[in-house]
């Protein structure tokens, strides 16, 4: 249904949304279209594990979309084909606005078990995936001065999560990815951001009772991924937690840490000497780049440097 009085309108935006054909890539696509975006339904429609191919479930999307007066196409490929996406959208529609990384899969396994083959399989969808889709449309982005993108991450990857290095590695990835890339798009109006969501799927079966479950709806999500997408919206580099209603930004937190001097030899008894200091957060800084990171990191050299002048 379109919502006509929203002060968040996407008209005439082209939007990707990969894995869009159920769950959370579902709801956000719904919620594009009926806010005027041009929906690019991305699915390739497999089970869980990445096994399977099916087009059916991106064409049902497209269909309630069109049925509700919307625009969307359906795109089949996998996000390992990035490319293909950012292609079928720039012929059909000749611009792309936001991208939304949201296609995932899971193949848990405790790390002395997991193989290569699960390693490898869910990083190519998690994190490869979403960098080709995104490396793809970047220069489009850069092209027109203007982009959102957001990354789909994991509490897995944030807190880590017993069974899923593969997952968590690959999620917490992506916000490394979309760091560096918040930092290159800035000069251009692309914003770049990261949700760690949590939401009744079928990735959540058996995890948690089907009452508590029911009530983690995907649309309690996606306006905060459309919020992230809009052109008022200033954040970028950003990593928020959402689910059930809840929404939460976090950040690095470093200790003020031990400066040891430097006139003298740093030891290991150094270290355990200081280690009350290294890990008091009492007096923690929350630095935001590189630069201000390094700036108090470096502070013992540099005063080493300024006394030797
Ligand atoms: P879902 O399994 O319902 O939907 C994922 C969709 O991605 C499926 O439609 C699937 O066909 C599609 N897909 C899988 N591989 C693909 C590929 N190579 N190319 C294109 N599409 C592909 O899962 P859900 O819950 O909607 O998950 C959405 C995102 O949120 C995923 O990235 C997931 O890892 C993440 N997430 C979900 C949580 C939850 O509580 N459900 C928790 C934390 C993260």
């Amino acid at each position: 249904m379109a919502d006509m009085t929203s002060d968040f309108r996407f008209d005439d935006q082209v939007v990707i949304i990969t894995g869009a054909g159920m769950g959370l890539g579902r709801s956000h696509a719904h919620l594009f279209a009926s806010l005027g975006a041009k929906v690019l339904v991305n699915d390739l429609g497999t089970a869980t594990d990445g096994t399977g191919a099916s087009t059916r479930i991106a064409d049902a999307v497209v269909d309630e979309i069109r049925a509700a007066g919307g625009f969307a196409i359906a795109n089949h490929d996998s996000v390992e084909q990035g490319q293909r996406l950012v292609e079928q959208a720039l012929d059909e529609w000749g611009s792309i606005a936001v991208v939304i990384n949201n296609a995932g899969i899971i193949r848990d396994a405790s790390f002395h078990k997991l193989q290569l083959e699960d390693w490898l399989a869910v990083q190519r969808v998690n994190l490869e995936g979403a960098f080709r889709v995104t490396h793809a449309a970047w220069p489009h982005l850069r092209a027109n001065r203007y982009g959102r993108v957001l990354f789909t991450a994991s509490a897995a990857g944030i807190y880590g999560n017993f069974g899923q290095a593969n997952y968590g590695s690959a999620k917490l990835g992506l916000h490394g990815l979309a760091r560096s890339l918040a930092v290159e798009g800035s000069s251009r109006n692309i914003h770049v951001n990261t949700i760690a969501p949590m939401l009744d799927s079928r990735l959540l079966e058996g995890l948690m009772p089907d009452a508590l479950r029911s009530r983690l709806r995907p649309q309690l999500v996606s306006p905060l991924a459309a919020y992230l997408c809009h052109a008022s919206c200033r954040e970028t580099g950003g990593l928020f937690e959402v689910g059930g209603g809840w929404y939460g930004k976090l950040r690095w937190q470093r200790s003020d840490g031990a400066a040891l001097p430097l006139d003298r030899p740093v030891d290991i008894q150094a270290i355990a000497d200081h280690w009350p200091a290294i890990v008091d957060f009492e007096l923690a800084q929350c630095p935001e780049t590189v630069e201000e990171a390094g700036r108090a990191l470096l502070r013992n050299a540099l005063a080493e440097l300024e006394s030797a002048r």
